[in-house]
């Protein structure tokens, strides 16, 4: 049965290492919308005109804007109970990891320490000339895209459609995903590569995979476990039986 916590409870019982893969659906009930499903950003907007370098290059201000609109939304959302519960496993286990697609910087705002941020975070921007670091709060943001002081464009630290992921953080999440005992996939539609590679890694290097989705997913029939439910809900009462299977 793919509902039953039984297996799940046992496995959190031995596991040392646990690993989080995260995607937009955690940060949902932060208030900032998901990419696909209702109410999707991508629904209403066509990457291929924003996330994208040479959206960026052809219309940098209207990318830019697009970003400082999303910070916005960011900067005023705080983490919900499931970046809260995700954090407080640390108190658990040996080691847990988050790996997330998103760029919202919840996850360590919620204290998780150990966050690999595959897609990058918003709150960082570089130089496409030279690439020199321009951060948040330092950076005195503007409407229009920024020019450095070498003159190149300053974009969004952001993993754009058709670029790498940092491979530093690419494996260092691989090597999560092959150590860690149980992983679970939260709010995300894992269909976006090669980011979506890692849960299947964990499960295929003998880690018990768990999902939690609101719905069923691509995912779902590989998983070990499929919880349906909020991230905000589901975590919480994960964490409290955890709480009693670690203290008895
Ligand atoms: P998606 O928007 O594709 O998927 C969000 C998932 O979260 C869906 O499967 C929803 O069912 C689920 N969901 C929504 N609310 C939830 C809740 N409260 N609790 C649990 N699950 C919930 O987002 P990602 O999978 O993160 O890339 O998208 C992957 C990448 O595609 C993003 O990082 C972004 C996007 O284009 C870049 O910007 C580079």
């Amino acid at each position: 049965m793919k509902n039953d916590k039984t297996e799940l409870f046992e496995k959190l019982k031995t596991a040392k290492k646990i690993l989080f893969f995260t995607g937009a659906g955690i940060s949902a009930e932060s208030g900032i919308s998901t990419f696909r499903g209702a109410g999707g950003i991508w629904n209403k907007l066509k990457p291929e005109e924003l996330a994208n370098f040479n959206a960026f290059l052809k219309n940098p201000d209207m990318v830019w804007e697009w970003y400082q609109y999303r910070r916005k939304i960011i900067n005023e959302t705080k983490p919900n109970p499931g970046h809260i519960s995700i954090a407080e496993f640390q108190n658990y286990y040996d080691e847990v990891v988050v790996s997330t697609q998103n760029v919202d910087n919840l996850h360590r705002r919620a204290g998780s320490k150990i966050v690999y941020e595959l897609h990058g975070n918003i709150e960082r921007n570089y130089c496409i000339n030279c690439g020199k670091n321009y951060n948040s709060p330092d950076f005195n943001f503007t409407d229009k895209a920024p020019r450095c002081e070498c003159g190149g464009l300053i974009r969004p630290d952001i993993v754009w459609f058709g670029e790498y992921l940092p491979q530093d953080v690419f494996s260092a999440s691989e090597k999560a995903a092959e150590e860690c005992d149980v992983c679970f996939v939260v709010g995300t539609s894992a269909v976006v590569y090669p980011a979506a590679q890692i849960p299947m890694l964990a499960k295929r290097t003998g880690a018990y995979l768990v999902e939690v989705n609101i719905e069923e997913t691509e995912l779902t029939y590989r998983a070990d476990l499929s919880l349906i439910g909020k991230s905000g809900e589901v975590l919480p009462q994960i964490l409290e039986e955890v709480k009693k299977i670690k203290t008895t």
